[in-house]
């Protein structure tokens, strides 16, 4: 569980797929905060998409940037953020979190994930392989141990951005946040 305080930003976790971005977005309009996406910062540093830093530069080196962008971000303040799938594996991550932070993990199945993904194109190199139900389900059950460390975990199934939106602010709004003037809540 977060550290005690009021809640200054509010981190999703989860795997690809499970509608970090979109639910961010809703809940950063929803609560008058700014949203800050770590896979938009590194493609922004790098100059390249994910799956050219993979083919490039190698997943080392997209996962160094990730760290560090990760870094930056948690320090920021009345924001929501969406981490990569992968950020929260790290071991101590999630047990490190800046105090202040609310952490939601998004819940998804493998073969929706896969679903979902590929609607959106080759974006994921981890999922460009033959069978990648398959690999989603390998990846996920290796993950689940780090998702669940978050204060909050939603079933992304059969939901909107919205309405999960709608029930994490909900849910933060009973554990305290730091209001925001412009927020319509
Ligand atoms: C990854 C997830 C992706 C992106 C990269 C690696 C992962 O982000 O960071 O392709 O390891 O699960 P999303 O979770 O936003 O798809």
């Amino acid at each position: 569980m977060t550290a005690s305080g009021s809640i200054r930003r509010v981190l999703l976790v989860g795997f690809m797929g499970s509608g970090k971005t979109l639910v961010g977005q809703a809940l950063a309009r929803r609560l008058g905060w700014d949203f800050r996406d770590f896979d938009q910062e590194v493609r922004f540093r790098v100059g390249l998409p994910i799956p050219e830093i993979f083919r490039q530069h190698g997943e080392a080196h997209f996962r160094d940037m990730e760290k560090e962008v990760g870094a930056e971000l948690l320090r920021e303040e009345k924001v929501v953020l969406a981490s990569g799938g992968g950020w929260p594996t790290d071991i101590g991550r999630m047990d490190a979190l800046p105090p202040g932070t609310f952490s939601v993990w998004l819940m998804v199945t493998p073969e929706e994930a896969v679903r979902r993904v590929r609607e959106e194109g080759p974006t994921r190199p981890l999922l460009a392989v033959p069978d990648p139900v398959a690999r989603a389900r390998i990846l996920l059950a290796e993950r689940e141990k780090f998702y669940e460390k978050a204060d909050l975990a939603l079933d992304s199934l059969g939901r909107g951005p919205e309405e999960l939106a709608r029930e994490i602010e909900e849910v933060i709004g009973s554990t305290g946040r730091e209001r925001s003037p412009s927020a319509s809540a």
